[in-house]
Parts: structure tokens; sequence; C-alpha cells
């Protein structure tokens, strides 16, 4: 991707993001998470690289309705009414920790939906997602500390976790 396709890519979500009503700790979360996630994509071969940043640089625009676990749901909902396109919709929606099953979400009042990243794009986001505290890069065992607290150790989506980083990263 060229300086200047990443450079606007990043001032349209930027604006897309405030626009939304995303605080300003949100906009400069998805900053970091977007320059990670664009790191880790530059080690693929065939990964959709503007894809990825455009992705990760809105992952988060449903937390300017929610900071619940359905965040990644209305986020999905927002790019819609935004008119975004279907790949970067399902980036969003399915970014939250590793993903959420169907019957997870069902759990959580969500529709009954997949909520689980499947293409490669979708990984690197999401798992580019759990390494970044705020602005910070953090480890995976302090995600998925955070993780255990949160569900408990034996939250399925804890070992959910532990996989998708392994898959991203163990290469
Ligand atoms: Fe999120």
């Amino acid at each position: 991707m060229e300086a200047r396709d990443k450079k606007g890519i990043r001032r349209r979500c930027i604006k897309l993001l405030k626009e939304a009503g995303c605080d300003e700790s949100v906009v400069e979360h998805c900053i970091a998470v977007a320059e990670l996630a664009l790191e880790i994509a530059l080690q693929y071969n065939s990964v959709d690289e503007k894809l990825v940043f455009e992705g990760a640089l809105l992952h988060d625009i449903g937390r300017a309705r929610s900071h619940g676990v359905d965040h990644g749901f209305v986020g999905g909902e927002i790019a819609k009414e935004l008119g975004l396109e279907e790949k970067v919709v399902r980036i969003i929606q399915r970014h939250v920790g590793a993903g959420i099953t169907a019957e997870e979400a069902e759990k959580v009042g969500l529709p009954p939906v997949n909520f689980v990243p499947e293409t490669i794009e979708e990984k690197i986001v999401a798992c580019a997602d759990n390494l970044i505290d705020g602005t910070k890069r953090t480890k995976i065992e302090d995600a998925i500390e955070d993780l255990k607290d949160k569900l408990g150790d034996a939250h399925p989506s804890v070992k959910r976790m532990k996989m998708l980083h392994e898959e991203v990263m163990g290469r």
C-alpha cells in the first residue's frame, strides 16, 4: 500500500469515527490497532492490506453507541448505515475477543449469528486488537487474563483467543 493511500484511508476513517460520535480515546485506540494490524498484514503474502487497515481503523466504531459485548454488532449496523462494504462490516462485527459464536451471541441477547472471524483479514484485526490495550502494545497473556477475569477460566472464548493468536502470529 502506498503512503498516499494509507494517509487517505486514515483520514477518511478517522472522520467517520468522529462523525459517528466516538470519543478521542476510541479514535486513538483504533489508530494504534490499525498500525499493528498493518504490521502483521505485511508478514503475509496474500492479504488485502487496505482492507485490514480500513477495518482496523473502524473496528470500534460501535463504541459510539455501546461499550458492551454488543459493540461489534452495533458497529456493523453503523457501518451498514454508512454504506461501507460488506467485508469491512464483517471485520467490525467479528473483532470482539476472538469472535462470538452464534450460541454465545444468543445468550448475550444478540442475533444468533456467527461472529467468529473467518478470513485472514478478519483474524488479523481481531488479533491486533487483543494486543493493544488503549494505545499500548500488550502481551497476549495479559489479554487472556483479562478475559478470564471477565468470563471465567472455562469460557470457550479463552481458548479461542489463544488459538487465534497462535494462528495469526505463530509464523
Ligand atoms: Fe472492540
